[in-house]
C-alpha cells in the first residue's frame, strides 16, 4: 500500500464530499450504446447531439446538488457543453458536484466460459485515468457483470472479474482518483433471493481478496454492489424487509468496516422499488452498520425524467422536476425518511 499512502487523504476527502449531507451518486454514464438503446426505447433519435441535449437536461437540472454530491460521466459526455457553451464540468463545479468518469470499455463473451462476460479496458489505463484526473474527475467506475444460472458463476469468471476490478482500483488510487468498485450480480433469470445471495456473497469475498492482493486502500474506495433480489422471472418476489434483510446481512458476511462507502446500483429495479428497498435497509441497520450504505443509480433515477423528456425541448421542464424528485426520494431513503407518500407530491 506504500506508493498509494501519498494520496490517501486526498482520496478519503474525496469520498466524505461525495457522499456528505446524505447525497449519493447519480450515474449518467451510458456508453453510446447503451444510451442509444434506451433512446430507441421511446423513439428518441440516436444521434450526438440528442444525446448530449439530455445530458445537459441533466446536468443542468435546478437544485440537481441539494440530492446528488457526485456524477458519473462518460468519455463523450465529459467533453462536452451546453447549447450556450458552458463546459459541463464547469457546471457541475457550480452545482458543487464531483465528476467522475467510467473508465471501463464494457463486457465481453469470456474465453472459454459460455455465457459469462468479462470486462475491457485495463490497456493503457494508466494514460486515461491520468487524462481524465488532468480534466478534473476525481473517481471512476468500472463495471464488472456476473450472470446467475446453471453452473454460473464459475470460479474462473468471478476470479477473472474480481482480480479486472482490483487492477484497475489500484491504477485509480496511484492516478489519485476514488474507484468505484462495481461487481455487478445481474437480476435476469429465475433464481431464488437465496440465490442470490449466496452468488454475491462469493462474488464479494472474492472482489475483496483480490483488492488486498493488489494493494487497494480500502478507505479510499467505494462499492458499487447490486441489491439482493431474486432474479426478474423468479415467480416468489419479496418484501421490502426481505430484500433489505438479505442484502445487508451479505453486505455484513463480506465488506470490511474500512471501507468508507456502499453505494447501490439499480439494475433494472422501478424506481420506487429501489428508493424504498434502500430506506428499509437504512432504518433496519442503520445503528450496525460500519459503512454509508447509499445509492449510485442509473435508470432509478433518470428513467422516469427520460420518459417525460421524449427528445422534444418542450418537455424539459417536466423531466427535469421528475429527475430532480427521484433524486431527492433517494436522499430521504439514504435517511431512512422515505415513504410511498413522498411520491404523490
Ligand atoms: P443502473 O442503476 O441503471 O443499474 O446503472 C448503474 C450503473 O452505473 C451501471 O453501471
Amino acid at each position: 500500500m506504500g506508493a498509494f499512502r501519498v494520496s490517501l487523504q486526498t482520496l478519503v476527502a474525496t469520498v466524505q464530499s461525495i457522499l456528505a449531507s446524505d447525497k449519493g451518486l447519480l450515474a449518467m454514464d451510458e456508453s453510446t450504446s447503451t444510451c442509444n438503446k434506451r433512446f430507441a426505447e421511446i423513439g428518441i433519435p440516436q444521434t450526438v447531439e440528442f444525446r448530449r441535449a439530455y445530458r445537459e437536461l441533466i446536468i443542468s437540472t435546478p437544485g440537481l446538488g441539494d440530492s446528488i454530491g457526485g456524477v458519473i460521466l462518460y468519455d463523450e459526455t465529459i467533453r462536452q457543453k451546453t447549447e450556450s457553451g458552458i463546459p459541463f464540468l464547469n457546471l457541475l463545479a457550480d452545482a458543487g458536484i464531483v465528476p467522475g468518469i467510467k473508465v471501463d470499455a464494457g463486457t465481453t463473451e469470456l474465453a472459454g466460459h459460455p455465457a459469462e462476460k468479462i470486462t475491457e479496458g485495463l490497456d493503457r489505463l494508466r494514460e486515461r485515468l491520468s487524462e481524465y484526473a488532468q480534466m478534473g474527475a476525481r473517481f471512476a467506475k468500472w463495471r464488472s457483470v456476473i450472470t446467475i444460472g446453471n453452473d454460473r458463476p464459475s470460479l474462473g469468471c468471478l476470479e477473472a472479474n474480481a482480480h479486472d476490478l482490483a487492477r484497475y482500483a489500484a491504477l485509480c488510487q496511484e492516478a489519485g482518483l476514488v474507484p468505484i468498485v462495481e461487481p455487478e450480480v445481474l437480476m435476469d433469470g429465475d433464481h431464488s433471493l437465496q440465490r442470490c445471495a449466496e452468488v454475491t456473497e462469493q462474488t464479494l469475498h472474492t472482489v475483496f481478496d483480490q483488492l488486498y492482493r493488489q494493494g487497494v486502500a480500502l478507505e479510499g474506495m467505494i462499492l458499487k454492489p447490486n441489491m439482493v433480489l431474486p432474479g426478474q422471472l423468479c415467480p416468489a418476489q419479496s418484501s421490502v424487509n426481505d430484500v433489505a434483510d438479505a442484502t445487508v446481512n451479505t453486505l455484513f458476511r463480506t465488506v470490511p468496516a474500512a471501507v468508507p462507502a456502499v453505494a447501490f446500483l439499480s439494475g433494472g429495479q422501478s424506481a420506487q422499488d429501489a428508493s424504498a428497498r434502500l430506506n428499509a435497509m437504512n432504518i433496519r441497520f442503520r445503528s450496525r452498520m460500519p459503512w454509508v450504505l447509499a445509492f449510485s443509480f442509473a435508470r432509478a433515477i433518470q428513467q422516469p425524467a427520460l420518459e417525460i423528456w421524449r427528445g422534444e425541448k418542450s418537455n424539459t421542464e417536466l423531466a427535469q422536476r421528475a429527475l430532480s424528485h427521484r433524486a431527492s426520494c433517494n436522499r430521504s431513503a439514504r435517511r431512512g425518511e422515505y415513504s410511498a407518500a413522498l411520491e404523490d407530491r
